[in-house]
């Protein structure tokens, strides 16, 4: 069982959820809308991938390298 959860972009220091809300409140659907604010993902863009499947899932909380297991589920 792995604790570590991937739930938030680290170098911006904010929360998945946190960005969820925020992606809410103004109608985001994706990343670029988001980076474009610099809110997120514009540095290490490691939370990238995880970034495109909160706003598809509204998740806000993942396994690291949960998103390669979803691509391939389809
Ligand atoms: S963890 Fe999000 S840009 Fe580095």
């Amino acid at each position: 069982m792995n604790s570590f959860l991937v739930n938030r972009c680290i170098c911006h220091d904010a929360s998945f959820e946190e960005i969820k809300e925020h992606s809410e409140k103004n109608g985001f659907t994706t990343i670029k809308e988001l980076q474009a604010e610099e809110l997120c993902s514009t540095k290490c863009k490691m939370c990238a991938p995880y970034l495109e499947l909160m706003l598809k899932t509204g998740e806000t909380s993942f396994t690291p390298g949960e998103y390669l297991n979803r691509k391939e589920a389809g």
